[in-house]
């Protein structure tokens, strides 16, 4: 079975607010892309890889792919103005014959073999597609401006990470369904949900930090 792995990196970073995109800001010695682009194309799990990087930085996203020797990176897209596009544009560059395709968020440097191994063996079991989740450790509340209008049972609720697996039809159809639309989803497991798809949830992993402002940037860098 062939796994293709999306590679999300190509937001502007706002939030962490540096002079390039976050894709490219550093993390230790390297840029932020360079980890989970590494870690990808190391991973036995994975057969090629789609990286979708910001307007202007297709350049740089192939050269460091070279410097780090990342010989499954098969193409560099130019991202959309959102994820879902830039998603969408990736995912159109993955070959008909793939058997399933991992998305992630160059966002979240720490993915590892073990939940890659965890969300390929859901599709084995015959899923759509599969995520990793943490228990919500705060309590949730609903609110209505600054009213709080309801307690949410926690136990079942989960945070979703990347990276996302789906078996590649499923996941085609799902994305191109929505070509056009502002998208009603913020990941691309809600995007297969809205399609029918049944998608497993699997351990996350809390390494699998997301990277959004600065202090999150050196989170990450201590786990290193
Ligand atoms: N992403 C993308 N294309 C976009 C927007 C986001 O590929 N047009 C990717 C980002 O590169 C990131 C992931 O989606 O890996 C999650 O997005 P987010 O954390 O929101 O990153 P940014 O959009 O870059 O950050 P911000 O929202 O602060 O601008
Ligand atoms: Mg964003």
């Amino acid at each position: 079975m062939s796994v293709w792995a999306v590679l999300a990196a190509a937001g502007s970073g706002e939030r962490l607010g540096a002079d390039r995109p976050k894709a490219f800001v550093r993390l230790g010695e390297r840029p932020l892309l360079a980890e989970s682009l590494e870690r990808l194309d190391a991973s036995a799990w994975i057969d090629a890889i789609v990286v979708a990087a910001p307007p202007g930085w297709e350049e740089p996203a192939i050269l460091l792919a070279e410097e780090l020797g990342c010989g499954k990176v098969s193409a560099c897209v130019t991202g959309g103005a959102t994820r879902a596009e830039s998603v969408a544009a990736a995912v159109a560059e993955v070959p008909l014959d793939a058997a399933a395709i991992a998305v992630h968020d160059a966002a979240r440097p720490l993915v590892s073999d073990d939940v890659l191994e965890r969300l390929l063996r859901a599709l084995n079991e015959g899923w759509d597609g599969a995520v990793p989740g943490l228990a919500v450790a705060d309590t949730v509340k609903r609110v209505d401006g600054d009213r709080i209008v309801e307690t949410v049972d926690r136990s079942a609720l989960r945070a979703v990470q990347t990276p996302q697996v789906f078996v590649a039809d499923v996941l085609r159809g799902a994305v191109a369904m929505r070509a056009g639309e502002p998208p009603a989803w913020t990941d691309c497991s809600g995007a297969v949900e809205a399609a029918g798809g049944r998608v497993k949830v699997v351990a996350g992993d809390p390494r699998l930090v997301k990277v959004t402002d600065a202090a999150d940037l050196e989170r990450v860098a201590a786990l290193l």
